[in-house]
């Protein structure tokens, strides 16, 4: 390939157009500070959904959701039968997001579509726009489950008894939504009739500070770290705080602060690649004069070594119970994403792409997970990265610029029309 793909297409991305749709999607869960709480299987969600549907079909597209609630939204190639490309990412936020994570893989992706369409280049093979179900797993644990599902890496009803911090589950609320979108055709689960994508590209913000440090564009991703997370539950005993001596007392608080002090030990690592986040910690019954009788905290634990992560994520479950002095604790391993190397096909194209614009490229791993890394056992995967301001996501103040993330669909646009066109 020389690179000089699909200029027409290139030249027709609006970046107007696609930051006017980000701006106009931030307002399905917009939240003080420019940030977005918009979680998944939500009314906020369904409109979300409806917005881009609307886009979408605007544009000549056709729309189908499958039975996790994965939504594609479909550009028909030129030649029968061949294996589609996918791109896209997912349309759900943290609760304290910010306005691109996810979304701009998807508004990136109908971008770089609509472009093609508008400068008539036609592609051999179909490129399928996909919005993923529940990548965030803010309010349903764990994370990626669409993606997961749509691999066959876990089974569609796994998660059907997950429950939010409501008590609404999973399963339920994905039964609601499918119903009130009863009137967008039906696809099979994953790969029915056993045609795998050709690849899978996903536009996504950087999420860390690498590209912006060293003032480029385009971040050429290789693979992702891996990622395991565990829920620990720790039971003591209620009772008075002013009447119950220490000494009687099972306070499960105290226990909770004894195995995260253990988990830290576990988890140190001098070259600070290891990844330990206790990021969610419930106590029960949350009330200033009495011993918590119940605690749970999640562990979030990342590494690029499948070994390292092994071994450490194995030794949690043991590490916390012989940390305890008076309380009993379970602990669930609720999500394992291995971590993933991608093939060299579409880092390659990607690579390509972005030089032939003139754009400076970093190759790097992701720190974050994507639903990228479920697709790798299925066929040749990559991904895009744009710089993130400061780093930062995750939160309100999140932000890549027009002109950013513009460059980003102009490389996925021309990554397109490269890989459906082989
Ligand atoms: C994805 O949102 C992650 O936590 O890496
Ligand atoms: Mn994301
Ligand atoms: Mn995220």
């Amino acid at each position: 390939m020389d690179g000089k793909v699909a200029p027409n297409a290139v030249a027709a991305v609006s970046e107007a157009r696609q930051w006017e749709r980000l701006m106009e999607m931030a307002e399905f869960g917009a939240i003080p500070g420019q940030g977005v709480n918009r979680a998944c299987l939500t009314p906020l969600d369904r409109a979300a959904r409806r917005l881009l549907i609307g886009w979408g079909t605007a544009i000549g597209l056709a729309p189908s959701i499958d039975e996790l609630g994965n939504l594609f939204l479909r550009h028909e190639g030129s030649e029968a039968g061949l294996a589609p490309v996918l791109t896209g990412s997912h349309m759900d936020s943290q609760p304290n997001g910010g306005r691109f994570d996810g979304i701009w893989g998807v508004i990136g992706g109908l971008e770089a579509i609509q472009a093609l369409r508008e400068a008539g280049v036609a592609t051999k093979r179909p490129i399928e726009l996909v919005a993923w179900t529940n990548e965030e797993g803010g309010r349903f644990a764990p994370g990626c489950m669409g993606s997961m599902a749509y691999a066959g890496y876990r089974r569609a009803d796994t998660w059907d008894s997950v429950t939010d911090s409501e008590g609404l589950s999973f399963g339920a609320e994905l039964a609601k939504q499918l119903a009130l979108e009863a009137d967008i055709p039906r696809r099979g689960l994953g790969v029915v009739d056993g045609t795998a994508p050709f690849a899978y590209v996903e536009a996504h913000i950087e999420q860390g500070p690498l590209l912006e440090s060293r003032d480029l564009d385009i971040g050429v991703v290789e693979g992702i770290q891996g990622s395991r997370w565990f829920q620990v539950e720790i039971l003591g005993k209620s009772d008075h705080a002013g009447t119950t001596p220490l000494s009687l007392r099972q306070d499960s608080v105290q226990d909770m602060l004894r195995a995260i002090t253990a988990l830290n030990a576990l988890m140190h690592d001098p070259a600070d690649v290891l990844r330990f986040t206790v990021g969610r910690i419930e106590v029960a019954p949350n009330t200033s004069n009495s011993v918590a009788e119940r605690v749970r905290f999640t562990v979030d634990c990342r590494h690029p070594d499948k070994a390292v992560l092994a071994v450490r994520g194995d030794a949690i479950a043991g590490v916390v119970q012989s940390a305890l002095r008076q309380c009993r604790a379970t602990v669930t391993e609720r999500f394992h994403a291995p971590p993933s190397l991608f093939a060299p096909l579409v880092p390659g194209v990607v690579e390509a792409a972005a030089k032939a614009q003139g754009l400076g490229t970093l190759r790097m791993t992701s720190g974050a997970f994507h639903d990228a890394q479920f697709m790798v056992s299925l066929c040749p995967t990559g991904m895009i990265f744009v710089p993130s301001r400061a780093g930062v996501s995750h939160h309100p103040s999140e932000y890549s610029s027009p002109a950013q993330l513009a460059a980003g669909a102009r490389v996925l646009a021309a990554t397109l029309a490269e890989l459906a066109n082989r």
